[in-house]
């Protein structure tokens, strides 16, 4: 692996070329893949539109790179080791070449039922190879492919097939989650009835609860595979055809479809992988995530299967059968790479260090964390407990919108600096701009986080409305990404992520729009209107904090609330469900009709003593009330 950084200076020395000469850089790092056709341009792009392509009119398929280019050397390594929810049940070891019989399989099955390049195909499957398979075979055909977290409402599910007009569902009967079993198909049924694009769903057995097939539409995966070749010639694809759409939230009403294209996003994961984590041959590397989102996308199938790494899967919960089971999963597959979020480690720090004692963890080498700033208790609790005080931490910042890691210490090469990203990687030209839009030079400075030159797994576009992606990151900071996350760049050049600027939350590592929440609740026939703001939450980072006037009559408080929270899970999923929910008679609002969620926010926080300027308020006096009712 000739990509990877090895010494502080070798990181400054490819730091500084990749700003030099970009094109240089990225065409070095792209030529160690397999392009059935080269590019004419290494990027052309405009943050106007925005129109950023790279690697143009180059072809190939992300498949290739991962399997054909693979097999010679790494066919009989294990690619994939699935670790169930249930640990008396057996571990699955796929290879390389298993895994690539298995995917050439599915796409010739996805192209007998009727898929073809560029159809949209929505992937709403537990933690299982199966998931991983679904992905690889639309990628390897050309289809997209839209993995919907299998937490989501039927509503969401709905909205998501919708949007993209999917033409094929792929899912299991239920889902193992701890001891719990979730009805997954039900909930596919319930989606397809408010949708009109589906013409096919393919059923994975894998809890083995009773489900309707419906016929014509629904087929069990193992009647679909059998008999069907393992054998099928990829589809060869533009460097700048679509690989995959990825719902996220944003601060106005409706996730939107984050595209991600072929080319870039390719040579981005794997080179940021490698460098990271520093996965040499042989590991094995774990990430805790879920397919549903990037960082499943990113680091447990693209970015470490086209590195030719050993990924772990687990499709269960950190404290099933017990608080545990994330290190007794580290010792039994001898884990050396270790990546999960600060939400998890807070989660885990609760129940003291006694649940990691009857484990060794001296196979970690690297440990990992993303999806939200890390505090310094869980820092130095990880570093101390975990890593056992040697084992670097790569606190990666980066976003769906990013596709791969952007700012992070590079293991073992960057020194560390509990909760802060670091350094930005190779590639990654940052800029902190004040609110006016002026760029902060020079050390010790805060302000609004930005990218001022594109990288190669940068989105694309928001499906089906160009427009909305063009505001939402190129409008605000004209020439420049804007990431939403304010940041302080600190006296060293070290970089600390502050959190969201706008009305998003980050609820576990989970992004939230205050917005979509707050329509959610709308819903309830009771809800006159609602507030929703993030206050700090010990284990999930933020929590979600609900003001809500409602038309009380007739009804308890405690039960409108618990009604509520059942809309909002219903509507959204368990996920966005608020922890605290105060009925107000009112909300604080300007004269122009804007709810100042300012004030609604220290509230939460309890932050009461000094509430600023409340002079330009319409009903300055509910602030009081409001006061005296807070949780
Ligand atoms: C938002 C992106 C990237 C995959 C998981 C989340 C926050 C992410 C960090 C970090 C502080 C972080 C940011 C960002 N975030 N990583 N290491 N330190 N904050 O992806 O759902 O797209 O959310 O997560 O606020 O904007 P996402």
């Amino acid at each position: 692996m000739s990509n990877k950084i090895q010494t502080l200076s070798g990181y400054i020395h490819e730091y500084a070329k990749s700003v030099q000469d970009p094109e240089h850089f990225w065409s070095r790092i792209a030529d160690s893949f397999h392009w059935q056709k080269r590019w004419d341009s290494v990027v052309e792009w405009n943050f106007k539109g925005p129109d950023v392509k790279w690697f143009t009119n180059a072809k190939l398929n992300i498949t290739e790179n991962i399997f054909e280019r693979h097999l010679y050397t790494l066919g009989d390594k294990p690619a994939i080791i699935w670790e169930p929810n249930n640990p008396d049940e057996d571990v699955r070891t796929i290879t390389y070449k298993e895994l690539y019989a298995q995917v050439c399989q599915f796409s010739n099955v996805l192209k007998a039922k009727g898929v073809s390049k560029g159809d949209r195909v929505i992937i709403y499957m537990p933690m299982v190879p199966e998931a991983a398979v679904a992905m690889l075979a639309c990628a390897r055909i050309g289809a997209v492919h839209s993995v919907v977290f299998a937490g989501f409402s039927a509503t969401s599910l709905a909205d998501r097939i919708n949007d993209c007009k999917a033409k094929m569902v792929l899912t299991s009967d239920g889902n193992f989650r701890g001891s719990k079993k979730i009805a997954v198909k039900e909930v596919v049924d319930e989606a397809i009835e408010r949708t009109e694009s589906i013409e096919k769903v393919i059923v994975l057995r894998r809890t083995g609860q009773d489900v309707n097939m419906k016929s014509g539409r629904d087929i069990w995966w193992h009647e679909a595979v059998e008999g069907v070749s393992t054998e099928n010639k990829a589809e060869i694809v533009d460097s700048e055809d679509m690989l995959f759409i990825l719902y996220t939230s944003g601060s106005t009403g409706k996730p939107k479809g984050v595209v991600h294209t072929c080319g870039g996003y390719m040579v981005y994961t794997t080179y940021t992988f490698q460098n990271v984590f520093q996965y040499s041959q042989g590991d094995v590397y774990w990430c805790t995530a879920d397919v549903g989102w990037i960082t499943g996308h990113s680091y447990i199938v693209y970015g470490p299967l086209l590195a030719g790494a050993t990924t772990l899967m687990f499709e269960g919960v950190p404290t099933y059968p017990d608080a545990g089971r994330f290190w007794a999963i580290c010792d039994k597959h001898k884990v050396n790479q270790f990546y999960t979020a600060p939400t998890a480690i807070r989660a885990l720090q609760a129940y003291g260090t006694e649940p990691i004692e009857p484990y060794k963890l001296d196979s970690l080498r690297v440990i990992g964390t993303v999806g939200e700033p890390i505090n310094e208790e869980a820092w130095h609790w990880y570093h101390d407990h975990i890593g056992k005080g040697k084992c670097p931490i790569v606190d990666t910042w980066w976003q769906t919108e990013t596709g791969g890691i952007m700012i992070s210490p590079i293991a073992g090469v960057t020194p560390t600096k509990p909760s802060y990203a670091t350094l930005p990687l190779p590639g990654i030209q940052l800029a902190i701009l004040d609110n006016d839009g002026k760029e902060l030079t020079g050390n010790s400075v805060e302000g609004n986080l930005c990218v001022k030159f594109p990288w190669p797994s940068m989105l694309r576009t928001t499906y089906g409305d160009h427009e909305r992606c063009r505001q939402t990151y190129f409008s605000s900071f004209k020439g420049y990404y804007f990431t939403g996350d304010g940041v302080k760049r600190d006296e060293d050049g070290y970089y600390r992520i502050l959190g969201r600027v706008d009305d998003v939350i980050n609820v576990s590592g989970h992004r939230m729009g205050t917005a979509e929440v707050e329509n959610a609740i709308n819903e309830h026939p009771k809800v006159i209107e609602s507030a929703v703001v993030g206050y700090p939450h010990d284990i999930k980072g933020q929590g979600i904090y609900a003001y809500v006037i409602c038309d009380m009559e007739g009804r308890s408080e405690a039960n409108l609330i618990e009604e509520i929270r059942q809309t909002v899970t219903k509507i959204i999923g368990p996920i966005a469900k608020p922890d605290k929910i105060q009925i107000v008679p009112g909300l604080p609002k300007t004269r122009s009709g804007k709810i100042m969620r300012r004030i609604l926010r220290k509230i939460a926080t309890g932050e009461t003593a000094n509430m600023g300027d409340t002079s330009t308020l319409l009903n300055p006096e509910v602030v009081e009330e409001i006061i005296e009712g807070a949780q």
